[in-house]
């Protein structure tokens, strides 16, 4: 395979919360390759933000973060906020479901995107604003010389994310992560904005972590596929196989909770995700799970192969054979 762009090993982050210790990701392994998008999955709350909040060195003071964050041969559990400034941004940048949020409201969006080129790069405003309207074109932004002078308030939804993508790739990243970048947009946005970030994948070769809840929209754009539930991640697989043969009852049951064609009632999931302050113990998804046995409820299982595929479900051999 290409070359490794991030690598995270062993990575857990624990909030100190009025009500105790909350280890919302305890001990997750993950890479991403060069240019690659890939995709990570769960359901809310399942620790997708705080991993990768906790690789670009962006959570509060009361998190406290351990193992190993790499990004392109750099350690960046540890790392001095100045260091993580300039990593931020130039080596991987992440958008999140509501661009406003990444967006000032009283800057020109030219401006804004201009800003970014001279933070990380000696560029006069002349060359930073002609490279601003360039990347507001490639995003697909129509009459980008005309936008480049507009507010944010004077964009849609889907033009705003747009936007907030130009930023950041603006100083071409080799890593985007995209935090639900589409949830919050209607259904025909949501496939334009997924085809821009493909588009820039391709384009400049950057390496895209897509995090989403929804398995329908990583079938379209994913190779690999991390499934994430309590903190850990419980299925690693290539896309193709976790839909003809997932080796974890929760992905199973993620799988049937899609809408399909021809069937109008969703098949959710049985109960609730656990409580992370007091997670049950052995495997998390234990309670919810028809299969569980006395053994699941004495040790975390740990990812393994099960035919192409990484599962943590200690029953997955078996259960493969006899779904
Ligand atoms: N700042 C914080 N302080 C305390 N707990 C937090 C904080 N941020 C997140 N958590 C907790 O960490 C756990 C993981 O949250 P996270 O935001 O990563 O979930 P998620 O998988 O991204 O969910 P969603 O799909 O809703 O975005 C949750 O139990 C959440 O309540
Ligand atoms: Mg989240």
């Amino acid at each position: 395979m290409s070359d490794k762009v991030l690598e995270i090993r062993d990575l857990r982050v624990t909030f100190t919360t009025p009500m105790g210790p909350l280890a919302a990701v305890r001990g997750i392994d993950l890479d991403v390759y060069s240019g690659e998008m890939v995709a990570v999955v769960g359901e809310s709350g399942s620790g997708k933000s705080v991993s990768f909040l906790a690789a670009m060195g962006l959570l509060p003071k009361s998190a406290t973060v351990e193992g190993s964050v790499i990004l392109q041969g750099e350690q960046l559990v540890g790392a001095t906020p100045k260091k993580m400034r300039s990593v931020r941004g130039q080596l991987m940048s992440m958008i999140f479901q509501d661009p406003l949020s990444a967006l000032n409201p009283v800057h020109q969006i030219g401006a804004q995107i201009s800003e970014m080129l001279r933070a990380h790069q000696t560029m006069s405003k002349k060359a930073a604003l002609s490279r601003a309207v360039d990347l507001l074109e490639i995003v697909g932004i129509p009459q980008p010389g005309d936008r480049a002078r507009q507010y944010p308030h004077e964009f849609s939804g889907g033009m705003r994310q747009r936007v907030v993508i130009a930023m950041a790739i603006a100083n071409s990243p080799k890593l985007l992560i995209a935090d639900e970048p589409t949830t919050a947009l209607d259904v025909t946005v949501q496939a334009q904005i997924l085809e821009v970030i493909q588009r820039v994948q391709a384009q400049f070769g950057t390496a895209v972590v897509l995090i989403t809840h929804d398995l329908g929209v990583v079938a379209r754009v994913c190779e690999r596929v991390n499934v994430m539930y309590a903190g850990r991640v419980v299925e690693h697989a290539q896309i193709t196989n976790v839909f003809e043969q997932p080796t974890h009852p929760y992905t199973r049951g993620l799988l049937a909770s899609l809408p399909q064609a021809g069937v109008d009632r969703l098949m959710p999931i049985n109960g609730f995700p656990p409580n992370m302050l007091k997670p049950p113990s052995g495997c998390a998804f234990r309670p919810r799970c028809e299969h569980a046995t006395e053994a699941c409820a004495t040790s975390v299982p740990e990812l393994q192969l099960v035919g192409p595929s990484k599962s943590a479900c200690l029953r997955a051999s078996e259960l493969m054979v006899k779904p």
